[in-house]
């Protein structure tokens, strides 16, 4: 049996604000606002900006909130791939190369719905269906990639026995 690894201080205050702030803000305009109310609209730009600020401390911001800590590289993706089929399970304290890629597409989403929400209002797209079918088609897949993506970091924390949700509220990664 291997000791337990002592817990280990991962997330700083902006990736974890950043992190609760982005889900309220998707659940809000999926759920909640009024489509394409002002109030929607609005809180689709933070939702935007936050993943601004967050593309911009990617690059300036601490340890394992760096691009260069985690950046899916084919590389990185095989490697750890091929760990997993070899029975390992590869220690990465911050984000693992596959989580990191569903963090990228989400972010990306948001961006795009940030994007294809701005065009609507715009003379050219003015009441444009196709447009607001992939503004809804782009939510759409928000919501299940979130799903997947959450449903994950329960499953990945229990199979490495790390306390990964709880870790995104307290910034400290706990093994039991
Ligand atoms: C996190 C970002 C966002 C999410 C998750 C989101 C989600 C949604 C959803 C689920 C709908 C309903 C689609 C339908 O069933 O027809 C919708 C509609 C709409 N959204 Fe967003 N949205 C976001 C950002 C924005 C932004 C930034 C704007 C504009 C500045 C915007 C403008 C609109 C408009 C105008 C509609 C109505 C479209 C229609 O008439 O069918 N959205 N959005
Ligand atoms: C709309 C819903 C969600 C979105 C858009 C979202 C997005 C993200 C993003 C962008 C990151 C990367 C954080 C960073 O480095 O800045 C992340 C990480 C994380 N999220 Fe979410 N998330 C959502 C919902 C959830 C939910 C409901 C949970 C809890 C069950 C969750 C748990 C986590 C965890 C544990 C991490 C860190 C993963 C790791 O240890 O590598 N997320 N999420």
């Amino acid at each position: 049996m291997s000791a337990i690894r002592p817990p280990e201080r991962v997330w700083d205050p902006l990736v974890r604000v950043f992190h609760w702030s982005l889900v309220s803000a998707v659940l809000l305009n999926q759920f909640v606002l009024e489509e394409g109310d002002p109030p929607h609209r609005w809180i689709g730009y933070a939702a935007a900006a936050l993943v601004g600020l967050r593309l911009l401390w990617g690059l300036i911001g601490t340890r394992h909130a760096r691009f260069s800590d985690f950046w899916p590289t084919p590389g990185r993706v095989r490697a750890h791939l091929h760990a997993w089929l070899r029975g390992e399970r590869p220690h990465t304290p911050g984000h693992n190369p596959l989580g990191a890629l569903m963090m990228l597409a989400l972010m990306a989403l948001v961006l795009l719905l940030g994007l294809t929400g701005w065009l609507q209002g715009t003379d050219r797209f003015w009441g444009n269906e196709a447009l607001q079918e992939l503004h809804e088609g782009l939510a759409n897949t928000l919501i299940v990639l979130a799903g997947l993506h959450a449903a994950a970091a329960i499953v990945m924390g229990r199979i490495e026995r790390t306390r990964l949700v709880k870790a995104m509220f307290t910034g400290t990664k706990e093994h039991y």
